[in-house]
């Protein structure tokens, strides 16, 4: 028998609604029909118990600790696959053979370079605005260049948005950075790997060449591997929200980026490394820890505690690692920021307070360490995390299309406001 469940009113009136059940993962109530039948609304605000849509694409067990792309967990996807196989993995729901990887690297290394008039774009943004400013500006422009693949009911218009917005993302990132410091953009070079070439285009110079390091290159692309998707959180929500209108891919994306700023999401990792650098050193970790505990101080633990992940978080344990190997091949063993988390993770992780909210580190606590040993500025850091979560937003944004349930996404709302009244003439206000 199809489960239900029942929802009683305190009038007396009581409603059914099916459950539905997902392949792994708590059951829902399906409450579609709630205001036809009962003329009331849930009121769930942060979406604390509400999903807002079915995917195939991510799941995560933030009890366990898991998270899986297309059933793969990630510590195994980290290991034995490179970004753009993972990128092929979300949009097509299946890991590509030799021949498929090959063709799909093809695509995307042939879109990497952006419309040369693009380029007179970014002159248009103070040199010292926020890179991330500059990327919503930029990434929501591409949709004045590309007008062949803006028809979102059009399969081939969205594949190709998607390859455009996948290659074009690396060349925009280091274009911002390039533009913020003054120097030249550096042209991609389609012979490197997908982020050999990004990191070249941020890092080399007309002046001189710039040697791909291998290590670093691998640290990177983890980085990108890790970040690229994580089901319904906020930017991608305001992906799904955004496309829902039918708005274009590339305007849709800005509206991620733009989201995908604040702090309490993919700002969080420019945030922790600004906390540690204001922490200092390993003697001021216990009264920080004293302010982070104390709600009236307005300070948190950046890089700590997450929305689903009540236990440590798998990519946090990947990027220590990581963290690890990049300090190692570049001689910075006795790194006084990693010294410094590290002594922050071990004191937060005995404290009651951290112990009885299940706040532990997420991947934001070790990824902005990493960063900067590889040579990248902490402002860079949101527009990384942006370049790699692209897949997973696009990869989102198609199912959503292709699902026969997609509707405009439209909330409804608890009204506190003023009841009708009547405009008074300007002299009895
Ligand atoms: N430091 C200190 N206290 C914290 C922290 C923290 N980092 N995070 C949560 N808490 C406390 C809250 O004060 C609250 O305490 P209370 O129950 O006594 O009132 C409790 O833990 C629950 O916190 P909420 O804010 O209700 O949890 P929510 O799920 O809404 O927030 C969030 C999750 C935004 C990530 C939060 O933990 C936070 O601000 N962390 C720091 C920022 C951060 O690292 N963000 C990265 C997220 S991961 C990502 O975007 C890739």
């Amino acid at each position: 028998m199809d489960k239900k469940a029942t929802l009683t009113l305190n009038d007396g009136r009581s409603f059914e609604f099916p459950m539905l059940g997902g392949s792994v993962g708590p059951e829902v109530v399906d409450i579609r029909s709630l205001y036809g039948k009962a003329g009331v609304f849930t009121y769930d605000p942060g979406f604390m118990s509400t999903a807002s849509c079915n995917s195939t694409i991510t799941y995560i067990d933030g009890d366990a600790g898991v998270l899986l792309y297309r059933g793969y967990p990630i510590e195994q996807l980290a290991v034995h696959c490179d970004f753009l196989e993972v990128c092929y993995l979300l949009l097509n729901g299946e890991l590509p053979n030799a021949a498929q990887k090959q063709g799909f690297v093809a695509t995307v290394t042939r879109h990497t370079m952006v419309h040369d008039q693009l380029n007179r774009f970014f002159t248009g943004f103070r040199r010292d605005a926020h890179p991330m400013a500059t990327m919503v500006g930029v990434v929501g422009a591409l949709s004045a260049f590309y007008h062949d693949s803006l028809d979102i009911n059009d399969a081939e218009h969205r594949q190709v948005a998607a390859f455009r917005l996948i290659a074009k993302l690396p060349t925009i990132v280091a274009m911002a950075y390039k533009y913020s410091i003054g120097q030249p953009f550096v042209y991609p070079r389609n012979e490197l790997s997908y982020t050999g070439n990004f990191m070249r285009m941020m890092f080399a110079v007309p002046a001189e060449d710039y040697k791909v390091n291998e290590v670093l290159v691998r640290a990177l692309d983890r980085i990108f591997i890790l970040h690229a998707d994580h089901e319904q959180n906020a930017s991608t929500s305001t992906v799904r929200l955004s496309g829902s209108s039918g708005a274009n891919p590339f305007a849709c994306i800005a509206a991620g980026i733009a989201c995908l700023w604040g702090p309490a999401h993919g700002g969080a990792n420019e945030a922790c490394l600004q906390m540690l650098e204001q922490i200092g050193d390993a003697s001021k970790v216990g009264d920080f820890i004293k302010r982070a505990k104390d709600k009236n101080s307005g300070v948190r633990l950046m890089g700590f505690g997450h929305r689903v992940y009540k236990n440590y978080d798998p990519r946090a344990k990947l990027m220590r690692e990581t963290c690890h190997e990049v300090l190692n091949e570049l001689g910075l063993h006795d790194d006084r920021l990693f010294k410094l988390a590290i002594a922050l993770e071990k004191i937060a992780l005995e404290d009651d307070y951290f112990v009885s909210r299940k706040l532990y580190p997420n991947v934001d606590f070790y990824s902005g360490i990493v960063q900067r040993a590889l040579g990248i500025p902490t402002s860079m850091f949101t527009c990384i995390f942006s370049l790699a979560r692209t897949v997973g937003w696009i990869a989102q944004w198609q199912e959503m299309i292709a699902d026969p349930e997609y509707k405009i996404g439209r909330p409804r709302q608890l009204y506190r406001g003023a009841t009708r009244r009547d405009v008074k003439p300007m002299a009895q206000r």
